[in-house]
């Protein structure tokens, strides 16, 4: 959400409709979106997107992108047209960053501004402003930008970017896709090359991104899994021709929403399947859920299929922790899905669950308690109980579940709505738009109440 926003919350119960039947076709991907306009933007000449996810994250980014100096329009037919700036060439803004509720754009637009001359304020709603930002700051002042944050490393937060930034050698201290992207991204205006490693495989998108705009990048896979990605600045960046396949982290609200209610046959169009985020559909499997992958595909160089979900029993499981980065995003639904399986999921590893757009472990398990679920918070997951197939009961009168400006929690609890007797009612629908507007009204065409 803008931070000034002041509209008032928007309150909805989910009740149980028809199975979820026929095609859908989500949104384009948010992180390939993000990811499109800002390298775009720093191109020379005209990149043509297809596809780009139309949400308030990705709204922000553009409006970002233009206040330093990139043009960047949307035509009639939905393609976007952007005119970039070339590595280097972006301006001074006027004002502060609005970064409304979205991270990705705050942590990447630090490093692309980090290694520019550039002093700039970001700011972002009140979800956005708990997150956690020592992460990108720590690497970026040591290519030589400077902070100043609010305590605990927060937004509001200026940063005086510095040309030539210096080249560094950096070993993620969290599996994080988006540090790693700051830092290559700071790279690209950076004489010399950067590296980063990490430990832990995160979503790739940045680096086959910029491999696509010309970028100098080296990618090595040691025996044990660890990458090595270098990076050589100064950068020239050609302009593209991007399509953009659908996010697969909305369409898994729709996966598990047709495992789940009764009847469901759903054909789910164009989702991306990068194996960096395709996870969630391994465990989905691993628990009995039928997910079929038609006609699979290559779209702007990234792998895509059709998927057919039908409704399924699902068992309960421990989710292997090494699975955790390629369905981060995921976990919200995955305790939904598990809250109807048979017998008991138990999650493990799932601290970063805790600094994303609310802390998903305790906002989940509040949400799913006040429906009825048997669940169990740990340090580091939940523990869930299932009802076996049975619906949950739902959210008592008068009680609605507190989404936290959290997009992926509205979401999730509105699926747990489809599988309730008495529905479940969430505070606040507002969230949705930061990721996936048409969401409600695809939910309505695919359950047949359109
Ligand atoms: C993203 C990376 C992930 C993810 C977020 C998008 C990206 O965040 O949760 O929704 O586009 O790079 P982290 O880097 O914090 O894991």
């Amino acid at each position: 959400m803008h931070s000034a926003d002041t509209s008032a919350p928007r309150p909805r119960r989910f009740t149980a409709a028809g199975p979820l039947t026929g095609r859908i076709r989500v949104p384009g991907d948010k992180s390939i979106s993000h990811r499109s306009i800002m390298l775009g933007a720093l191109a020379v000449g005209r990149t043509r997107v297809t596809g780009l996810l139309e949400g308030e994250d990705v709204m922000s980014t553009a409006a970002a992108m233009r206040a330093m100096g990139a043009s960047i329009e949307r035509l009639p037919d939905g393609e976007w047209i952007i005119d970039g700036v070339g590595v280097g060439g972006l301006l001074q803004p006027k004002q502060a960053l609005d970064m409304g509720n979205s991270g990705t754009s705050t942590r990447l637009l630090m490093g692309l501004v980090a290694s520019h001359p550039i002093t700039t304020t970001f700011i972002g709603d009140a979800s956005l402003s708990k997150r956690p930002m020592g992460r990108v700051i720590e690497p970026l002042s040591q290519m030589g930008a400077d902070f100043t944050a609010a305590p605990g490393g927060r937004l509001p937060l200026t940063l005086r970017g510095i040309s030539p930034a210096v080249p560094i050698s950096y070993r993620l201290p969290v599996a994080s896709a988006q540090v790693k992207s700051a830092v290559l991204l700071a790279g690209l205006n950076t004489p010399g090359t950067t590296t980063v490693i990490e430990p832990v495989p995160t979503r790739d998108h940045s680096e086959r991104m910029l491999s696509g705009f010309g970028a100098e990048l080296a990618v090595e896979v040691a025996a044990d899994g660890t990458r090595t990605i270098h990076l050589t600045g100064e950068a020239e960046l050609k302009p593209q021709t991007i399509v953009v396949p659908g996010d697969p982290s909305s369409a898994a609200f729709f996966v598990v929403a047709a495992l789940l209610v009764p009847g469901s046959d759903l054909v789910i169009e164009n989702v991306g399947l990068n194996p960096t985020r395709a996870a969630l559909l391994g465990v989905l499997r691993d628990m009995g859920g039928q997910i079929e992958e038609l006609d699979r595909r290559d779209v702007g160089g990234e792998p895509v299929a059709d998927l057919r979900v039908r409704h399924s029993m699902l068992t309960g499981i421990a989710v292997d922790p090494a699975v955790v980065p390629s369905m981060v995003d995921e976990f919200p639904v995955l305790f939904v899905a598990a809250a109807l399986a048979a017998g008991r999921t138990v999650t493990t590893g799932l601290e970063e669950l805790r600094v994303k757009e609310s802390d998903r472990i305790a906002v989940m398990r509040a949400a799913l308690e006040l429906a009825g679920a048997m669940v169990t918070e740990t340090e580091d997951g939940l523990i869930i109980d299932g009802t076996g197939g049975a619906p949950l009961q739902g959210t008592p009168e008068g009680g609605a579940v507190a989404t936290h400006l959290d997009h992926r929690i509205a979401m999730s609890m509105a699926v747990a709505g489809l599988a309730s007797r008495a529905g479940v009612a969430v505070d606040d629908t507002r969230p949705i738009a930061t990721s996936f507007p048409v969401f409600e009204a695809l939910l309505a065409q695919a359950s047949g109440a359109a």
